[in-house]
């Protein structure tokens, strides 16, 4: 049965029926529709809209569905959308009674508390994949904190970094998208059950013991604005968005890390794939996977924005559009964020391959510099005195840490001995003392921190 069949003459095409539909994919509020339809049946009883034995038989009712559904004895199937589904249910095994749930309420605020009370849940689940991985990448940094490997700007070697810091580079990101998605629930955690179809009911309804029973942290202020808010749904996009972009970054270094032009990780076995006609093959395709995957994430969150966009108050069905995105959203990032912990946890180093490269490129340049404006060189003295030094080993092919004090000596007068020990690609590394540099002691007080941090959701 229709839940809005008492105007009509004539039955909806059967067409027009497939295109409204909502319940092939909304169905997986379901749990959601089935605990606010309670809290809702509660309240009218306690609140003497209807009465107790009315409301106990709604409630018993709905939790039998919610039990069958669970148990996989019930299809969700053959209605309009998921509320219609759970009502008319309701109905044909409690009869007359059921079709008292309705009061008060509205499919409009109706579905917009089912998803926030759902978006919770996607908000939370997040929160606890990210933070699988930056455990993993802890552990990553602090067993790897012992390696040296090159560090990049503009994709050229740059200057010796400790391995260690490269991944607390990435748990740094990933904490900040646990931060983003962890206020986000509390911003999204306010209650439009009340706001009925938009301009709110005439009933004495008790917002407040709605709110509570749904763990909710507030209700909302206004009911044109609740029932047609995806604010929202939006930002849990974005939040995606970005720790999608963050992965994806992971995922780009490791393909090129991994690649044999760099050759300074092995991607474990388990996580690789082969050639069809190559034999020799050895292709990275999860990290392309996950990076190919951002795109799709991004693409969701205009699609919403676009939505939002020109919609006058209050609520309209293009708002039946907020669903399909968020669970291919919700359903691709705790994939790609499953699969790349899994990964992390198992990739391989070439110790010996990133520590040479490390050294290569004349990456320990600034340490010369540096040495000298240590010892009173005005820096940009000191840059151009390296720089000729730089020139020097090109033509000669030589490097800065093969030289002898002579050598630097043609540069500056400034050298002494103590240079030689000064510009090895591991005295680079450890010389970055500052807070957060790449000195071992830094990554192991950055690791503390990091921990410290992840402890506080
Ligand atoms: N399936 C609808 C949605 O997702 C439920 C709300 C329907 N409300 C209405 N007035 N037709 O938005």
């Amino acid at each position: 049965m229709k839940l809005w069949e008492g105007r009509f003459d004539a039955p909806t095409a059967a067409d027009a029926d497939a295109f409204n539909e909502s319940l092939s994919f909304d169905k997986k509020l379901w749990r959601a529709d089935i605990t606010a339809s309670v809290a809702h049946a509660t309240m009218l009883g306690k609140c003497g809209i209807i009465t107790n034995e009315e409301s106990d038989a709604i409630c018993a009712g709905l939790k039998a569905i919610c039990a069958d559904i669970e148990a996989g004895t019930l299809a969700v199937e053959g209605q309009e959308d998921i509320h219609s589904f759970v009502e008319n249910e309701l109905v044909s095994r409690i009869g007359q009674t059921g079709k008292k749930l309705h009061t008060a309420r509205s499919r409009n605020d109706q579905v917009a508390t089912d998803f926030r009370l759902y978006a919770r849940g996607a908000a939370d689940r997040a929160v606890d994949a990210l933070k699988a991985l930056v455990t993993v990448l802890l552990a990553r940094a602090k067993e790897t904190s012992k390696y040296i490997m090159p560090g990049f700007t503009h994709l050229r070697k740059a200057q010796p970094i400790n391995c260690g810091q490269y991944f607390n580079a990435y748990s740094e990101m990933f904490l900040r998208d646990i931060d983003r998605f962890h206020s986000l629930r509390a911003r999204m955690n306010v209650m439009p059950l009340g706001s009925a179809a938009l301009a709110g009911t005439s009933y004495p309804i008790d917002r407040e013991m709605t709110r509570a029973l749904l763990g909710f942290d507030s209700v909302s202020q206004n009911s044109l604005d609740a029932v047609s808010d995806r604010d929202f749904v939006a930002e849990y996009l974005f939040c995606a968005s970005l720790a999608m972009a963050h992965l994806s970054r992971l995922c780009e270094d490791t393909i090129l890390y991994t690649s044999d032009e760099f050759g300074y990780w092995v991607i474990p076995d388990a996580y690789s794939t082969g050639s069809s006609i190559m034999p020799q093959k050895k292709n990275p395709d999860i990290p392309e996977l996950v990076r190919g995957k951002t795109g799709r994430v991004y693409g969701h969150l205009m699609g919403i924005l676009t939505t939002i966009k020109g919609l006058p108050l209050a609520y309209n069905k293009d708002l039946q559009e907020d669903k399909e995105p968020f669970f291919d959203a919700e359903t691709t990032l705790e994939n790609c964020l499953a699969i790349y912990t899994a990964l992390v946890k198992e990739l391989a180093f070439n110790v010996n391959a990133m520590f040479e490269a490390a050294g290569e490129g004349h990456s320990t340049a600034t340490d010369v510099a540096d040495y000298l404006a240590k010892r009173g060189v005005p820096f940009r003295d000191a840059h151009a005195a390296t720089g000729r030094l730089v020139r020097y080993c090109i033509e000669h092919n030589k490097t800065l840490p093969s030289l002898t004090l002579e050598e630097f000596r043609l540069a500056s007068p400034v050298f002494e001995e103590d240079i030689l020990s000064a510009v090895t690609t591991r005295a680079s590394a450890e010389g970055r003392t500052s807070v957060g540099g790449s000195a071992r002691q830094a990554v192991m007080d950055g690791i503390v921190s990091l921990r410290k941090r992840l402890r506080q959701y």
